[in-house]
């Protein structure tokens, strides 16, 4: 018998952690899971634990960010899942990948923020960034139809639009929390439920698609999809267009990359053609969700320019989240974080990204309270 593959699974508790795990327990024969992260989900954790016969286990409230860092350092294993949210996930990640493991990269703030210095330690540890994101994940799997990269004409991300994606701009100004978390066709994290409503999440996509396959931004397209089938495109030189369906669940993306560049059988269903299947595809509106247009410029500017957004972001969608921001004001937040006060965009080591990433975040929270001093939101949920 082959040894089986090793598999540390940093946000365990999570949606995708979740996933992660359903797709390790259909294959336990071949892959193990020797460690667990989350930050605060104790009991869940254990459950994990015991359940999977898991030998490492870290809680970041009750143990200390370092114990992460140490497992990450010190336990053996072939691959790491990075299913963390944020920019917290990004010391990990590169702990990750100078301890020479594959990272499968679901944590996409981490290349949002520093996309250019995780590719580069990447490939001076020689590990492999396998992106479980849908989109990337689809793209991967389409490029690998496209060897010659002067074959490519641009990449098109698919966007399901979101839970507001016909919801008037009206409408939008009173969006509630559980109006967010509404997702028309998954099931997700808190906080990636509000960047879809917002589209930011594109936007963090785009920037995300940037880094992962070394593509100018002019070459990265958006386009709306409601029905979440086809995960993102490749448009070849000749006008051909490379696409991956499969229905809407993380799984796919997640088998993919635990087993990569092996494929292994599921006993999830793949696309039903027995039932008539309506496709559709529109251009994004920029006008009512400016993150695209904000996450767009911040690409182009480069530097420090993609860091100040995620920072901004995340700032406004936490507030949003604690309902002491409406959600119309978070590309506001953005924006102000993008055009006011930004002495220095260029971003030559890790350090100025991670200084660009504390100021921006204290400019923002500044803002906020300047801006929208009121008392909490008073709707419902
Ligand atoms: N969900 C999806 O379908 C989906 C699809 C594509 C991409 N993504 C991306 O995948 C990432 C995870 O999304 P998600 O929806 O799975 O988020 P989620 O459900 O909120 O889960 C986040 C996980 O990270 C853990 N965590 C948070 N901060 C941590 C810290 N400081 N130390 C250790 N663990 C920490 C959480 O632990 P606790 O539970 O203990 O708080 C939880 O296990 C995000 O970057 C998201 O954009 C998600």
């Amino acid at each position: 018998m082959t040894a089986r593959k090793r598999i540390l699974l940093i946000g365990a508790t999570g949606s995708i952690g979740t996933s992660t795990i359903e797709v390790i327990a259909e294959h336990l024969d071949e892959l193990e899971l020797v460690g667990i992260a989350a930050r605060q989900n104790a009991a869940q954790l254990e459950h994990i634990q015991q359940s999977m016969q898991v030998k490492h286990c870290v809680l970041t409230e009750r143990d200390g960010d370092e114990a992460l860092i140490e497992m990450l350092r010190n336990v053996p294993a072939d691959i790491v899942v990075m299913a963390m949210v944020g920019s917290a996930g990004l010391r990990p990640t590169l702990t990750a990948i100078e301890a020479g493991m594959d990272v499968a990269l679901a944590n996409k703030e981490v290349l949002v923020m520093a996309g250019e210095f995780v590719m580069r330690a990447a490939r001076t540890s020689g590990v492999r960034i396998l992106p479980i994101d849908s989109e990337h994940n689809a793209i991967f799997q389409c490029l690998e139809g496209v060897p010659r990269k002067s074959d490519i004409r641009r990449l098109v991300l698919t966007a399901s639009g979101g839970p507001f994606r016909d919801w008037t701009l009206d409408q939008m100004a009173n969006a509630t929390v559980a109006d967010a978390m509404k997702h028309p066709n998954w099931s997700m994290g808190r906080k990636i439920n509000v960047d879809s409503a917002s589209m930011a999440n594109k936007g963090l996509e785009m920037i995300e698609a940037r880094w992962l396959f070394d593509m100018p931004p002019e070459r990265i397209d958006v386009v709306v999809h409601p029905q979440s089938i086809v995960h993102s495109m490749v448009e070849c030189i000749d006008g051909s267009l490379l696409t991956q369906w499969s229905p809407p669940s993380m799984t796919y993306a997640i088998r993919h990359a635990l087993f990569y560049p092996q494929r292994r059988p599921s006993s999830t269903p793949g696309v039903d053609f027995n039932q008539a299947l309506d496709l559709n595809f529109s251009p994004p509106d920029n006008q009512r969700f400016p993150c695209l247009r904000l996450a767009k410029e911040a690409l182009q500017k480069g530097g420090t320019a993609p860091a100040r957004f995620n920072a901004a972001n995340e700032i406004a969608v936490e507030h949003f989240l604690q309902k002491r921001l409406p959600f119309l004001a978070i590309p506001q937040v953005i924006e102000h974080c993008l055009t006011n006060g930004v002495q220095e965009w260029t971003a030559n080591r890790l350090e100025d990204i991670l200084a660009a990433d504390q100021t921006c975040r204290k400019q923002a929270a500044v803002f906020i309270a300047d801006k929208f001093p009121s008392n909490p939101l008073t709707h419902d949920n």
